[in-house]
């Protein structure tokens, strides 16, 4: 199999561990959720350009800043796109313009370009797809910023090459948690009246979010697409509420529900789900990667749909969690 060349902005929690991941299973496949996506091991994934805005990063090699986990690599942090007001405590923003950094990435030749970059940031990530589309690699945003138009996924579409997104949706993270027993209520023919689902985490992607703007925007996001399991309307909540450090980079999803069944019975349900943020949307990542690297190949560019709802909260066609995993497994594992 050819190698699937993935750049990445943005070197925060999930990249690092994304980057371990790739070292781990060299050996392993325990804790892979799909080994084998269309032929593709993991193996076959290769990070080929790392970029970040922060100046205590950009110049430093991978295997620097990576500090809790032996790594070998020598890739250097290069300088990305700053077209967003950020603070960066005790550092500074190192950035290049938008030109140079289509030029840098189409020195390197990637497949892809995964944006990784912090919540909020909606214009660097605008631009961060534009500059994918100019320098012929497909775009993958896993941030919650709204980067996917039709138009623009046209454009990829014209040019061969996709874009994926938007707000990757976690293996088994708080939002797919509830979509799942919302679908298992639903189909076992309980009506659902009231539910909420309280996320409080300690990594720095949380304590963005605390800002109330974005805060409301994530809430939107999460409880739109726990509505797709249910057809019809209830009062429903979710998104993240607190930034607790001491949680570090775990979160804590506190799920309450309101329902009734035979003669209107009552059933509450009170529960919460601790969870490893960063590892949890690894998988995810590296299935879509390789699924859309396939599809790519086979010249089968609508198939970005299919990989869209099984790997992101807000993709533009929106499918119940249980058909986004069936269609995508039919298509893709073997
Ligand atoms: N399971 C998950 O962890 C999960 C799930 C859904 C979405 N996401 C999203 O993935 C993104 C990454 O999450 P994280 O926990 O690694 O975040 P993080 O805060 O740990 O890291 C973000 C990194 O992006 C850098 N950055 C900020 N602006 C940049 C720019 N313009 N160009 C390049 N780099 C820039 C920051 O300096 C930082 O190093 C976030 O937007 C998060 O909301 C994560």
């Amino acid at each position: 199999m050819s190698t699937i060349n993935v750049a990445i902005t943005g070197v925060g929690n999930v990249t690092k561990t994304l980057i371990k991941g790739l070292h781990f299973y060299k050996n392993s496949t325990e804790g892979l959720w799909h080994p084998k996506i269309a032929g593709f091991t993991v193996n076959d994934i290769a990070v080929n350009g790392v970029y970040d805005v922060d100046s205590s990063k950009v110049g430093k090699k991978i295997k620097d800043v990576i500090t809790d986990y032996k790594t070998d690599s020598d890739l250097p942090i290069q300088a990305g796109i700053s077209d967003d007001i950020i603070n960066i405590p005790n550092s500074q923003v190192k950035s290049v313009k938008y030109n140079e950094f289509v030029e840098s990435l189409k020195k390197i030749k990637t497949d892809f370009l995964v944006n990784l970059i912090s919540s909020g940031m909606e214009k660097s990530s605008e631009s961060y797809a534009k500059a994918a589309l100019e320098a012929g690699c497909s775009f993958f945003n896993a941030t919650s910023s709204k980067t996917i138009t039709p138009q623009l996924k046209s454009s990829f579409e014209s040019k061969g090459l996709m874009i994926l997104g938007d707000d990757l949706m976690s293996q088994f993270g708080g939002t797919a948690f509830h979509r799942g027993m919302m679908e298992f209520m639903v189909n076992r023919g309980i009506t659902i009246h009231k539910a909420y689902q309280l996320d409080v985490g300690g990594n720095a992607d949380t304590q963005n979010t605390m800002a109330e703007q974005l805060r409301e925007k994530k809430r939107k996001i999460k409880t739109e697409s726990i509505s797709v399991e249910v057809p019809y309307p209830f009062r429903s909540t979710a998104g993240t509420t607190e930034y607790a450090s001491q949680l570090g980079n775990s979160r804590v999803s506190y799920y309450w529900m309101e329902a009734k069944g035979f003669l209107g019975a009552p059933i509450e349900m009170d529960l919460s789900l601790r969870t490893s943020d960063s590892s949890n949307g690894c998988n995810v990542i590296l299935d879509a990667i390789r699924a859309a690297k396939f599809a790519i190949s086979k010249k089968d560019i609508t198939k970005s749909d299919i990989i869209s709802a099984y790997a992101f909260k807000n993709p533009l066609k929106k499918t119940k969690i249980r058909e986004s995993i069936k269609a995508f497994e039919e298509a893709f594992v073997n």
